[in-house]
């Protein structure tokens, strides 16, 4: 008998990455130099004080046993001090802070350890997908909230019928965001959203992955700012972005201390947590001097720049975000009735430039496509050059040809 998979994983879409990553390496083996601007991977190196903390860290033995699940005390506390310093927000590092195997990981466990078959979540669209998918792997219903252009995609909370509201457990926002690049810019909104999350009785998820990553002076908030936010919310943090540590997989949650609670229990059955090497270096990024994560803001809005204006050049308007890293633009007109993702797939077969179709992130993200600030400012000149002439090709019949060989 074959194993078949569950229903819950055919209910998923494809991961958009592994289509994408089969084009490219098809693109790839036919000879395409290749300008990847698809995953949002940053290829800027992790700071050498963290790299040699590591292999310091890797040195002592006692680091190569089981981590405790929950993470290191040491770096709970570093965490805790960080959160206090950036944010001015107090935090437990015993019940109110939980270091996790990345955010990725521990937003699709949270989801799993809280929601019952059904249960709804309102969930943005577009979004990054494991705030869709990582309900749909919980069993839980995702009733989408429409980020829109003309809303600085924040959603309107009042629009949620109050039948769909009644029955929320979760609701997830995403500030600066993944794939828009939208913020907050007036903290009454995140105020309304802990309104609701009180008025309704459910869970606020703020994964607040990008908070370091902001141009143009805009510092973001984190939700725990706001009094009385951890009886309601829970913040998640990457190290993958703000410290250029991706691959390392490393991220944390902090605020309400039942959700923080009820994710390390669900963690304690599934995995070992962090290895301790890698957590200690985590603890001096947190502690360690802060010039590689303004090195950081300086490139990605040096290579923002560079690439809205290449990009307005080549004839697609598209507007710079204050945060992120990430350029959102609506396709160019050229480009409209094929949709988003015969226009990234001819353009990485055509063209060699891999970027990500808005469909990917949900079906409100049709009509846009997302470039990721991760090449040099130089590669990202090339692209829009390429973007321009393939844009000028374009022909319908051609399309439809190559999307279904
Ligand atoms: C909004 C958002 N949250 C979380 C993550 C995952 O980060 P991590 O590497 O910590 O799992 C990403 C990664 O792209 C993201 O865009």
């Amino acid at each position: 008998m074959k194993p078949t998979p569950s229903k819950k994983l055919t209910s998923l879409p494809p991961y958009l990455f592994v289509r994408i990553n089969a084009l490219k390496a098809k693109a790839k083996a036919e000879g395409l130099d290749i300008i990847d601007l698809g995953q949002g991977s940053p290829d800027l190196p992790t700071a050498p004080h963290i790299v040699e903390a590591l292999r310091l860290a890797a040195g002592d033995a006692q680091t190569h046993r089981y981590p405790p699940s929950d993470g290191l005390p040491e770096l709970r506390e570093a965490i805790a001090s960080w959160y206090r310093r950036r944010f001015d927000a107090a935090l437990d590092p015993n019940t109110e802070v939980l270091p996790l195997i990345g955010s990725k990981e521990g937003i699709a466990h949270l989801l799993m350890a809280l929601l019952e078959p059904g249960q709804g979540v309102l969930v943005p669209s577009p979004c990054y997908p494991v705030h869709y998918n990582g309900v749909l792997l919980a069993g839980g219903k995702a009733n989408i909230m429409p980020l829109k252009e003309e809303r600085g995609f924040l959603p309107d909370l009042k629009a949620v019928p109050s039948a769909v509201a009644r029955r929320t457990k979760v609701l997830i926002l995403n500030y600066p965001n993944n794939p828009t690049g939208a913020v907050v810019e007036d903290i009454a909104f995140l105020k309304e959203a802990l309104d609701f999350s009180k008025k309704y009785g459910c869970l606020l998820i703020y994964d607040n992955a990008y908070s370091e990553l902001s141009f143009d002076g805009y510092v973001a908030p984190s939700i725990l700012q706001l009094p009385g936010a951890k009886e309601r919310a829970i913040e998640f943090h990457s190290f993958s972005k703000t410290f250029s540590m991706a691959g390392w997989r490393v991220g944390f949650a902090v605020g309400n201390a039942e959700a923080v609670g009820h994710l390390a229990k669900f963690k304690g059955f599934l995995d070992y947590g962090i290895p301790a090497f890698i957590q200690k270096a985590a603890v001096a990024a947190l502690n360690g001097p802060e010039d590689c994560v303004r090195e950081a803001r300086r490139v990605y809005q040096g290579r923002r720049d560079v690439l809205v204006s290449a990009l307005r050049e080549a004839g697609w308007p598209v507007n710079p975000p204050k945060a992120a890293m990430y350029v959102w633009g609506r396709l160019p007109d050229a480009a409209r009735k094929m949709g988003s993702l015969e226009f990234c797939e001819r353009l990485i077969m055509e063209k060699g430039v891999v970027i990500s179709p808005g469909s990917g992130f949900g079906p409100l993200g049709e009509g846009y496509a997302r470039f990721s600030l991760v090449a040099p400012e130089e590669r990202l000149r090339e692209a829009a050059s390429r973007i321009k002439s393939f844009i000028a090709s374009l022909s319908p019949s051609k399309g439809r040809a190559l999307a279904r060989s």
